[in-house]
């Protein structure tokens, strides 16, 4: 099964993100998380990303079509894969199609998150992710059971640089400049799905698992 996610900053395509992959047993790759690694790592790549990214930019196409489809190389996508956060662009939606196409292979589900953009403030400014793998937290909404620790893997949960009320703001415009327009472009594809993303994460997932099957 082959799944992107769309929805807003925030609309909690992490959180599900992982659960769907745990249970689908597909690998779930962000792009997001991809570029963050790098910049932990101070590569060419992350260099390069973090200018953008900490302005609350897109990544340049160019950089992130490349990226991804390497990753989609890989032999664990062979049966599957869950892309979060990308497409986020027309551009990189046609290149991913165009990719796949040439595998014949195509996109099954296109899972839209929906949140208005009234909650979206909150939930980012009480984010907290871990440092190591990626797992996401809120301070109110989806603690750690150990504070500051990751439920999963043990180490240091921490505050996102480009979850300040500035950047959020910014990567808000960004989503609605450039990538609502994907909503159009998998509704004419027929594979957009939508999910009201301000229910319990729980609800939400039950909602995920109903469009996907079980
Ligand atoms: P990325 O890391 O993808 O960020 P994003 O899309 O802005 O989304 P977030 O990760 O902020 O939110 P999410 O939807 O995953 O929500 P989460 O589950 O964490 O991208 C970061 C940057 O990298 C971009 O700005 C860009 O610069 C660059 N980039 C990445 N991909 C790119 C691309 N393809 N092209 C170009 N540039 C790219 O949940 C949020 C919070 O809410 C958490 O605290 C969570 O616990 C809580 N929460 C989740 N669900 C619920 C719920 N149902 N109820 C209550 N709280 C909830
Ligand atoms: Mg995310
Ligand atoms: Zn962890």
């Amino acid at each position: 099964m082959n799944i992107i996610l769309l929805g807003p900053p925030g609309a909690g395509k992490g959180t599900q993100a992982k659960q769907i992959s745990d249970k689908y047993n597909i690998p779930h790759i962000s792009t997001g998380d991809i570029f963050r690694k790098n910049i932990s790592e101070k590569t060419e790549l992350g260099v390069k990303a973090q200018g953008y990214i900490d302005k609350g930019l897109l990544v340049p196409d160019e950089l992130t079509i490349d990226i991804v489809k390497d990753r989609l190389s890989n032999v664990d996508c062979k049966n599957g894969f869950l892309l979060d956060g990308f497409p986020r662009t027309v551009k990189q939606a046609e290149a991913l199609d165009l990719f796949l196409e040439d595998k014949e292979h195509k996109i099954d589900y296109a899972l839209l998150i929906k949140v208005p953009e009234s909650s979206i403030l909150e939930r980012m400014t009480g984010r907290r992710v871990c440092s190591k793998c990626g797992a996401s937290y809120h301070i109110k909404f989806n603690p750690s059971k150990v504070a500051g620790k990751c439920d999963i893997c043990g180490s240091d949960i921490i505050q996102r640089k480009d979850d300040s009320e500035e950047t959020v703001q910014e990567r808000l415009d960004v989503y609605s400049r450039q990538t609502e327009p994907l909503i159009d472009y998998y509704t004419s594809a027929k594979i957009l799905c939508a999910v009201d993303g301000t229910q319990d994460i729980d609800v939400v997932f039950e909602n995920v698992c109903d469009i996907l099957g079980r």
